[in-house]
Formats: C-alpha cells, sequence, structure tokens
C-alpha cells in the first residue's frame, strides 16, 4: 500500500467524487483515509508508475498536485509546536524541526544546488489552532538550514509574495502550479514538499504533477472562438469526461458542444471526439477552436462536429460511443432572481428536453457507458429549484450512478462534520459565485 496526497479543486466534493471514480474505473484499489477541505490522502494498493501517475494528474479537472506521502505526525506535534494564540512548546517545536524525512527527499545533498518549496494546505481556510503561516516558513527556514548542514552547496526556496487574488483573506502558504514549473521545481534535486493537515494528522509528501495551469490559461486565452457567456470551463470539462468513464482511445460524445472546449479537452486526453449543437455560430467556432488545435500540436485529431438538434441524435450520429459528458443549455440568463413560477416553467421544459436528448443517448451508448452532466439550479425569491432526477431519468433508458462509493470512504466516523462526505448523495452542487444559475452535476449510467 502506498499513500497518496491529492490536493483538490475548490469544489472539494466534486474533486474527491472525480478521484475516486478515476481510480476504480482504471481498476486500482484505493482506499480514501483522511481529509481536509483541501486535500485527501488516498492509500493505493498498487504501485504506480510515473507515466499512471502523470496520466491521472492530467485528465483530473478537481486535482492540482499530487504527491507520495513520505512521513506524518500525529497532529498534537504540530498544534503544540506551532499554536495560534499560545507560547509554543520547545520540545514539540525540536521534534518537528528534525525532519526526518529530508533523507528520504534528499539522500545526497552534498555539493548540490537545490531549489524547493513548502506547500501548506490547512484542515479548513480558518479556524483551527495552528499558525500555519509560521509553520510554512519556519519549515522553509529550517529545511534550508538542514540541507546546507548537509553539504548542499546552496539550498533556497520560495516564498510567497504573491497574494491571492481570488481570497485576499486566504493564508497564501503553497505555491501555484505556474510557479512550480516556471522553477522547475520538481526535477531533482529540487522538491516541493507538501505539508497536508487532517483533523488528527500532519501528512508530509513530495509532490510528483502539478496541473499545466500555463497550458490552460494559454488554450483558453488563444483559441479562436470563445464565449463567455456560454463556454464550460476546461476544469469542469476535465472532470465531467473522468466521472462519465471516458479513457484515451474512446470515442466521446457533447450533444451540447457549443464552442467545443470540452471537445478540446477530449481530444487533448487523447480521446476521439463528436460533437453535436444546434447554433450553426457554435458549429462554426467549434470546429475553428479544433482546428486551431490540431495546428498547434502538429497532430492529427479525430473528432466530428455535427450542426443539429440532439433530440435527433440517432439520425445524426451514427456510431456507438463509449461515454457522455456535457453542459446541457441551462435556460435563459437572468439578471434578476426570477419569480418561482418562471423557473418552475422553464425547469419543465429543460427537464423534457434533457429527457428527450438521454433517451436518445441511451440508443447510441455502449452498454455499460456513463453519462455526466451539470443541471441548473435556478435561485428563485423562495427556494432554489432544479431538475428531480427521478423526472430526467424516467423511461430514457438510463439509471442514476452514485458518484461517492461508501467501500472506497474509509475515514474516522468522528470527523467535523464540514468534512463529512454523503456517499448516498444523488447530486453534487457546483457554484459560481454571484450567478442566479447556479449547477449540479449528476452522471447517470446505461
Ligand atoms: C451551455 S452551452 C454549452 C457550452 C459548451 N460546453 C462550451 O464550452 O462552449 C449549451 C449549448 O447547447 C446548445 N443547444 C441548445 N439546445 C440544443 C439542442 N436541442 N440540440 C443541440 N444543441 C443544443 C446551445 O446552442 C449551446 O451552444
Amino acid at each position: 500500500m502506498t499513500k497518496y496526497a491529492f490536493v483538490l479543486g475548490s469544489n472539494w466534493l466534486l474533486s474527491i467524487a472525480e478521484l475516486l471514480i478515476y481510480i476504480q474505473d482504471r481498476g486500482f484499489e484505493g482506499t480514501l483515509v483522511d481529509q481536509s477541505r483541501n486535500a485527501v490522502i488516498v492509500d493505493i494498493k498498487q504501485r504506480l508508475d510515473v507515466e499512471q501517475l502523470m496520466e491521472m494528474q492530467s485528465a483530473l479537472g478537481g486535482c492540482y498536485k499530487v504527491g507520495k506521502v513520505i512521513w506524518d505526525y500525529d497532529i498534537d506535534v504540530p498544534l503544540a509546536a506551532y499554536p495560534a494564540r499560545k507560547a509554543a512548546d520547545k520540545e514539540m517545536l525540536k521534534e518537528i524541526r528534525k525532519c526526518p524525512w529530508l533523507k528520504i527527499v534528499w539522500p545526497r545533498s552534498r555539493g548540490k544546488k537545490i531549489k524547493f518549496g513548502i506547500s501548506t494546505y490547512p484542515i479548513f481556510n480558518g479556524g483551527f489552532p495552528i499558525n500555519f503561516r509560521r509553520f510554512t516558513r519556519g519549515m522553509d527556514d529550517q529545511v534550508k538550514k538542514l540541507l546546507l548542514e548537509n553539504g548542499a552547496r546552496r539550498a533556497d526556496y520560495f516564498a510567497y509574495d504573491e497574494p491571492d487574488r481570488r481570497v485576499s483573506s486566504r493564508l497564501n502558504i503553497s505555491l501555484w502550479p505556474k510557479t512550480i514549473a516556471r522553477n522547475n521545481l520538481l526535477a531533482q534535486p529540487n522538491a516541493e514538499i507538501l505539508a497536508i493537515f487532517s483533523e488528527h494528522k500532519l501528512y508530509i509528501a513530495r509532490t510528483r504533477f502539478v496541473y499545466d495551469s500555463m497550458l490552460q490559461q494559454y488554450r483558453d486565452e488563444s483559441r479562436p472562438f470563445v464565449s463567455a457567456e456560454i463556454s464550460t470551463s476546461p476544469k469542469i470539462c476535465r472532470t465531467l469526461l473522468t466521472l462519465a468513464g471516458a479513457r484515451p482511445g474512446d470515442t466521446i460524445l457533447d450533444p451540447f458542444c457549443g464552442t467545443g472546449t470540452l471537445l478540446m479537452e477530449a481530444a487533448l486526453l487523447g480521446m476521439k471526439c463528436i460533437g453535436v449543437d444546434i447554433d450553426g455560430d457554435q458549429v462554426q467556432g467549434a470546429r475553428s477552436n479544433m482546428k486551431w488545435l490540431v495546428r498547434d500540436l502538429g497532430e492529427r485529431l479525430d473528432y466530428d462536429i455535427f450542426k443539429g438538434d440532439s433530440r435527433r441524435l440517432s439520425s445524426l450520429v451514427k456510431k456507438q460511443v463509449d461515454a457522455v459528458a456535457f453542459e446541457p443549455l441551462l435556460g435563459p440568463i437572468y439578471k434578476e432572481v426570477p419569480p418561482i413560477v418562471e423557473v418552475e416553467k422553464t425547469i419543465k421544459e429543460l427537464t423534457t428536453l434533457y429527457r428527450q436528448v438521454l433517451t436518445e443517448i441511451a440508443t447510441i451508448l455502449r452498454p455499460d457507458g456513463r453519462v455526466a452532466m451539470t443541471i441548473p439550479v435556478i435561485n428563485t425569491q423562495g427556494e432554489p429549484i432544479s431538475v428531480k432526477f427521478k423526472e430526467l431519468t424516467m423511461n430514457t433508458g438510463m439509471t442514476l450512478y452514485r458518484m461517492l462509493s461508501s467501500e472506497s470512504i474509509k475515514t474516522r466516523s468522528d470527523i467535523d462534520p464540514r468534512l463529512k462526505i454523503r456517499p448516498e448523495r444523488e447530486l453534487i452542487p457546483e457554484r459560481k459565485k454571484g450567478q442566479l444559475v447556479q449547477r449540479a452535476i449528476i452522471v447517470l449510467e446505461k
């Protein structure tokens, strides 16, 4: 058994579901053994080789970093060594400063020039009695000191002067994937060390791969056709593909392909893609994006994009597909909170549309294939209203697939309620700050 640490995206539950589904689909035996709001620890029975880990990191839209756990401490040690509001316990401080794991990362540091970074992931963002900033700086200085004592020619660490632009109140104590890539921190003898806190432990892991944010930014900004109002984020597209069980070499379908974001992500992951959209402009746009990708990669990509109505999908797509993933039409773009009756009508119309499309999908999807899709959750003057999954699947040939399997989650029962995972849940919310139309993710199987 090897423990791996996964740093999660902002939608932690969705990231966990995606990760567990990926592990299960690839035939690995993995158990989630500990978790925080920022990271999870998964015990995997098989030893993953470099290629398997790299493929995993690039497939997962909700995982920023993957590392191998090399040490753990009981949480009492950092709690006493770096308390938020008390004086530090000298003995515990000494204990943590020994860094016995250093030899695992740098068995031979003599004469080397080493660049490194410590990235800390607290259990929540706030509300835990450890001074995480002091801990991180303390570890930076201590690792540097020990490396120099062990004979390293140089030891330089990266600190975190760039503020977190998304949430200014958030502690900025972890390195961005782009900082890691720019400074080549994953190439020996350099290293990024992950310090991951859970309620009961502090895990030390060595990062193996990080999300390629520079490449994603380049694709987002350089592709010829974007439509801010409808384009789905590339990360969500990757998550949907994983949830649908899509693998390299598979034929995947997006029946509401819009600008083709999901098709591009699928093509980059080595999948064959089919896109359908009712709007001719979107079809042209998606085609120009794919052509751009072909030129940019200098490789042939296998794709077809059809203009048409997905309610008549089987007349457009004449071959069997392995997986279906999409963000459908989510209804009107509301400028102010709509009245309940108006939203109820919209949801009814959308449910009919989705059901018609799902019935068509069932005729071209491979027998054990899955569909992963978003559905709208619309804020009203009362409760938010959404599509009911039973109505969505009724007589379509598709049934609900639960994303969080209880067999692969073995965390302690006395866990903080904020960290509880309910495996029985049917949907996972995917919130977009400040928008009236929120989303949820659902997975169906044939
Ligand atoms: C939310 S957008 C999809 C965005 C897409 N994932 C992207 O990244 O650009 C929904 C798309 O569904 C298309 N659409 C709406 N009704 C359709 C139908 N009946 N058949 C096929 N496409 C449809 C719209 O033209 C729109 O492009």
